[in-house]
């Protein structure tokens, strides 16, 4: 490949007409809303997650309106989806010039008691699959001089968070690896934004069966798909939808780390469905 130079235009949101994107987690909450707002963007959309017959029914509503669509069923638990992924879409001949890596779950509770496999299931779709999906994908967009990578994150991702502690993981290792995935890419006209949305209605809470004060999403997910799909096109790194969510992050990365974590879990304790362990002070000796 011999590197051409990116001409250095500004591309707008007006860019995504025509263009391929490709939507992880398209059967649920923030990746439904991601899908129309880059399809009234003129985008051609790819629908991917487990549940197929959602997909035909977004993929049904977006052809009513005139968007080209295609979907790839897929489980993210399995190592191997990513590739089968990129082998019926660019390796079909199919330009994926918008990649939006937003599958992913979380789980509530106390780390120690709850299943390896919800655990073990965050770690693989909120981090592996980002990982390999843009390994698979990037290097095509670096040679064209031109794509769009979305990662979700999350305002979990400032701070550790206590009682949803593998998933605020995560989304600290999906937002690092976003911003220096943006820094290498960017000189080749590739632009990735970290979106950070604060609780979202989605199906999310639900599924990390949360209890207590962390039990439902505020911001809508249509308002947040918005202000995310803005922010890519503009090639903005970083972007946490509304304010409240932007003044916690600025908080507690002025904070001590340390003081912040024992705040948040002296907070979430008083909500976690086991009496013993909202009661239970931690021992001076561990
Ligand atoms: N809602 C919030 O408050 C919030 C806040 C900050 C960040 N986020 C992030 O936003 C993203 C979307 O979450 P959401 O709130 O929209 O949750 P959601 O309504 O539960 O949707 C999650 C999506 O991920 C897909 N998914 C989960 N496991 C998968 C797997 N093994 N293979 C393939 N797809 C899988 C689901 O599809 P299938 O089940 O059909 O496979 C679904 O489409 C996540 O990365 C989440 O961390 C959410």
């Amino acid at each position: 490949m011999h590197p051409r130079r990116y001409d250095g235009r500004m591309a707008g949101i007006e860019d995504f007409k025509g263009k391929w994107a490709l939507v992880t987690g398209a059967s649920a909450g923030i990746g439904v809303a991601l899908a129309r707002e880059l399809a009234r963007h003129g985008a051609k959309i790819i629908l991917t997650a487990r549940r197929e017959e959602r997909l035909e029914s977004l993929a049904a509503e977006l052809a009513a309106r005139g968007t080209e669509t295609r979907i790839v069923a897929a489980d993210l638990n399995d190592p191997d989806a990513p590739q089968q992924i990129y082998d019926a879409t660019e390796g079909a001949g199919i330009e994926v010039d918008i990649l939006v890596n937003n599958a992913g779950l979380g789980q509530f509770g106390e780390f120690y008691a709850s299943p390896i496999e919800q655990e073990m299931s965050q770690v693989r779709v909120n981090c592996e699959a980002v990982v390999r999906l843009s390994r698979l994908f990037v290097p095509r967009m670096v040679e064209r001089r031109r794509g769009w990578v979305m990662i979700l994150a999350s305002t979990a991702s400032f701070q550790p968070v206590p009682y949803i502690t593998t998933y605020a993981a995560t989304k600290a290792f999906d937002r690092f690896f976003a911003l220096g995935l943006a820094q290498e890419v960017v000189r080749f006209g590739v632009k990735v934004t970290a979106l950070c949305p604060g609780p979202t209605e989605s199906e999310f809470f639900e599924v990390a069966r949360s209890g207590g004060i962390m039990n439902r999403g505020v911001l809508p997910a249509a308002t947040v798909a918005r202000l995310g799909v803005a922010a890519l096109a503009r090639g903005q790194r970083t972007i946490v939808p509304y304010l409240s969510g932007r003044f916690t992050a600025v908080l507690v990365r002025a904070l001590p780390t340390g003081l912040i974590t024992y705040f948040i879990e002296k907070i979430a304790r008083k909500s976690l469905p086991s009496a013993e362990s909202r009661l239970a002070e931690p021992t001076r000796r561990g």
